[in-house]
């Protein structure tokens, strides 16, 4: 296991990918302090996603993923889920028919010791485990103000509501890193606010680190501990959200004259 004293959640080193020899990220070294919330942010084209992929191992990468000081850079998605690492997609994954309880268990197979086979034998330990997981995930999605909605089919949840399912999907695997890519896409500014706050509470409970993505700069500057800013697969700055802020090219490169809105 990572070791959960480490005051750096995550490092990456020279970190590096190309698509058919377009380098989607380029010598991309950063690190995020363990615990809370930090955000990636950058225009549309930088490589968050791509970056995302690299941490969470889907992407083949040059260069070094530290979590908690353990070095990941060789280890496949699954070893690296394993080890901590959870993550929701941009364009999220949930199995429409299945209800908001079921999708969350789905998220549950990596922490599952018995597999499939044990739970179709019905095994006792299996039936137990199961039993305990499902509990969790009713817990976890009231935690995120879904009791009432647990048992309803995802397609018939509102979209804000489908997005904290996602979120909970990931949590199920009680994760040391959890990456969230734009995971208040397309909510309205308090919708996306209050999901962020449940988030950062959520953190600050268990000692997790989350690092998402959003593009809402004002919004990220409010609840991140760390900013890491990309602009077209480089790292531009990273540090606390008072040092992006104070950043020329940040201001110049990417914030222009959203920067004022921003409030920051
Ligand atoms: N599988 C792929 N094959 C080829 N090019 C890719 C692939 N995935 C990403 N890219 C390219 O890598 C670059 C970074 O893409 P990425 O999706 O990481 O950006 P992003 O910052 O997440 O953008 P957005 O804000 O639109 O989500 C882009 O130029 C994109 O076209
Ligand atoms: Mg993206």
């Amino acid at each position: 296991m990572a070791d959960p004293t480490h005051d750096t959640a995550l490092r990456v080193d020279a970190l590096g990918v190309s698509f058919q020899g377009v380098q989607a990220l380029q010598d991309v070294s950063f690190s995020i302090p363990a615990g809370g919330v930090s955000a990636v942010i950058g225009p549309n084209g930088a490589g968050k996603t791509t970056l995302f992929n690299c941490i969470s191992g889907v992407a083949r990468h040059t260069g070094k993923v530290e979590l908690e000081g353990r070095d990941l850079s060789r280890l496949h998605a699954d070893r690296r889920a394993a080890l901590g690492i959870a993550r929701t997609f941009q364009t999220p994954l949930l199995v429409p028919e299945l209800s908001a309880l079921d999708n969350i268990l789905l998220g549950a197979h990596t922490r599952m010791k018995h597999g499939l086979l044990g739970a179709l034998l019905r095994l006792p330990p299996v039936a137990r485990a199961e039993r305990a997981m499902r509990e969790r995930a009713s817990e976890l999605l009231g935690r995120l103000g879904l009791d009432r909605s647990q048992d309803r089919r995802v397609d018939s949840l509102p979209h804000g509501d489908r997005r904290r399912v996602e979120v909970a999907r990931a949590l199920i695997a009680e994760p040391r890193l959890l990456l969230l890519d734009e995971p208040a896409a397309g909510l309205g500014a308090d919708e996306a606010a209050d999901l962020l706050g449940d988030i950062e509470a959520f953190a600050a409970d268990t000692g997790m680190t989350c690092v998402l993505v959003e593009h809402d700069v004002g919004l990220v500057m409010r609840v991140s501990r760390h900013v890491v800013v990309l602009d077209a697969g480089r790292l531009l700055v990273a540090g606390t959200p008072a040092e992006v802020a104070a950043d020329e090219r940040v201001i110049a490169a990417y914030l222009g004259d959203d920067w004022s809105e921003a409030g920051v």
